[in-house]
């Protein structure tokens, strides 16, 4: 159990420049003070991620976020319907904005969330400054959904790790690029675009194809276990170990027997964490529909299935 003392500790050890992994409904996060730039800086170390790569400040309400960034109508109507929740806004900055430009990573744009996690919100407000919040995980890993896979990932790189249960989400937020009156998703997440559509009555763009510079996050290989991995597998073959999905492809390794796509969500990185450590030959990946969260699973299973030699 976490105790009201505990977020107290890791919102002081925030302010003082060091890191806390903290849970929020989609992953667990690497957290630094935003607006310290050697507190940043630790955590592209921490993370042994490429330089290049911009964070999501998280604030503990839309009106700390309308501080910071430059919200269009359709921005600010997305920040009112959607937060606390699953969604990204890249936004202009404003002028004076105090986030550190290594969390930008050069960009004059910053991503902005806020989290639909009790705890989180708390850290946040009593931190009082835009906590910066990559998943807490080393770059090109799975991510993580519980304190265990914090743990193992970073080891003693975190100063702090607050456990709160598994993620309730389990895949990263929506990331949508609000920039010119265009509306882009850059990265399907755990809002989905659906969902998002029906409330600006148009259907979200698709970044440019070579736009791996409006996100570098994006890069081909990602999310990777130990273990090759075979998508869209409709049987199982020696040798590999089965996730499957729904009553037509069922397993011990379900994402949801039931075919419930937010459930598989939930599960998915957490299953992938288990099949691996059972060190399969190949992991074998039932078929996903590609609606609603389904987006988001397909788009991490391809990442965790590509070659692996960007990692
Ligand atoms: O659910 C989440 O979003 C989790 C939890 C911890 O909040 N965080 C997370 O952060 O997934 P990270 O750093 O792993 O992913 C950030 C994504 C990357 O794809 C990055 O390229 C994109 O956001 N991003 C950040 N700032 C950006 C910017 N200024 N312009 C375009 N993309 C940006
Ligand atoms: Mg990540």
């Amino acid at each position: 159990m976490i105790k009201a003392s505990d977020i107290s500790d890791a919102a002081r050890c925030l302010r003082e420049g060091g890191l806390v992994a903290f849970p929020t409904e989609t992953v667990y996060g690497l957290g630094a003070d935003a607006t310290n730039d050697q507190a940043v800086a630790r955590i592209f170390a921490a993370k042994a991620r490429p330089r290049f790569n911009p964070l999501i400040s998280h604030l503990p309400s839309a009106e700390a976020a309308f501080e910071l960034g430059q919200f269009s109508t359709e921005a600010r109507q997305l920040a009112e319907r959607f937060w606390p929740g699953p969604l990204t806004l890249v936004v202009p900055r404003k002028p004076r904005c105090p986030v550190s430009l290594l969390a930008s990573a050069g960009l004059d744009s910053l991503a902005l969330r806020v989290p639909d996690h009790a705890l989180a919100i708390a850290l946040l407000q009593q931190t009082g400054r835009p906590v910066v919040a990559p998943s807490a995980n080393r770059s090109g890993r799975i991510s993580p959904t519980t304190a265990a896979h914090v743990k193992h990932s970073l080891g003693s790189a975190v100063d702090l790790i607050l456990d709160g249960g598994p993620c309730s989400v389990g895949v990263e937020s929506t990331v949508v690029q609000c920039l010119d009156d265009q509306l882009v998703l850059l990265r399907p997440g755990g809002l989905a675009r659906e969902t998002i559509e029906s409330v600006i009555g148009r259907p979200l763009q698709s970044p440019p194809k070579g736009a791996a510079l409006h996100s570098p996050g994006q890069l081909e290989s990602h999310y990777a276990p130990n273990a090759p991995m075979r998508l869209n597998a409709e049987s199982w073959q020696s040798g590999e170990t089965f996730i499957g999905f729904g009553p037509a492809f069922p397993s011990a390794h379900s994402l949801s027997a039931t075919g419930n796509l937010a459930e598989a969500a939930a599960n998915l990185f957490r299953l992938l964490h288990e099949v691996d450590a059972l060190n399969p030959g190949r992991i074998a990946v039932a078929p996903i529909p590609s609606h609603g969260l389904g987006e988001a699973i397909n788009d991490r299973l391809r990442r965790a299935a590509a070659p692996r030699d960007m990692a």
